[in-house]
């Protein structure tokens, strides 16, 4: 895991790593609601689960050769600012990804995980994804019963949203 302040200078397509060289720490991640740890053997991965009541998952693996013709607009809808109603709960297999999260100051806070990093994003924070220079990424979700992956991009009929509310109250 490798934590920094985006740099924000947009080229081409969203390519990495975009990064500014002001790191971030875990605490300041953890400011915002963002968890992160490592997991080596998959076995505190299932105590994790079993502690927060997560009983599913899958894998998923996102590169072109596994996606084919959708994996360019896969990653596109990755990267757009979304957030979920649910908490984002990812272990990453193998390969490497990008995960942004918004910052208290509406700053993009960007975060590098690769094989055996697990996140936790709370409900309703503003996220976005992106892949590696390596175009691989194999991750675990871990999810409770039904899982509401639908993201809901950011909009300002959004704040009004419960899950929103719950999240600015939280951590703002
Ligand atoms: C997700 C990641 C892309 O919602 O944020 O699966
Ligand atoms: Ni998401």
């Amino acid at each position: 895991m490798k934590a920094y302040w985006y740099d924000n200078v947009e080229v081409r397509r969203p390519a990495p790593p975009h990064d500014s060289g002001r790191a971030l720490s875990e605490s300041e991640l953890a400011a915002v609601g963002v968890t992160y740890s490592r997991h080596p053997t998959l076995a505190t991965v299932d105590q994790l689960a079993e502690e927060r009541g997560y009983r599913n998952r899958d894998e998923v693996t996102v590169s072109p050769e596994k996606m084919g013709d959708v994996y360019e607009d896969k990653v596109k809808s990755f990267f757009s600012e979304h957030l979920h109603e649910d908490e984002e709960i990812r272990y990453i297999r193998d390969g490497a990804g990008y995960f942004d999260v918004r910052s208290r100051g509406d700053e993009w806070m960007r975060i590098y995980l690769e094989k055996d990093d697990l996140i936790i994003l709370p409900p309703g924070i503003y996220h976005r994804f992106t892949t590696s220079e390596s175009n691989y990424i194999q991750a675990m979700r871990l999810f409770k019963d039904e899982p509401k992956w639908t993201p809901l991009n950011r909009s300002s009929e959004l704040e009004e949203n419960q899950h929103r509310k719950e999240y600015v109250r939280q951590y703002s």
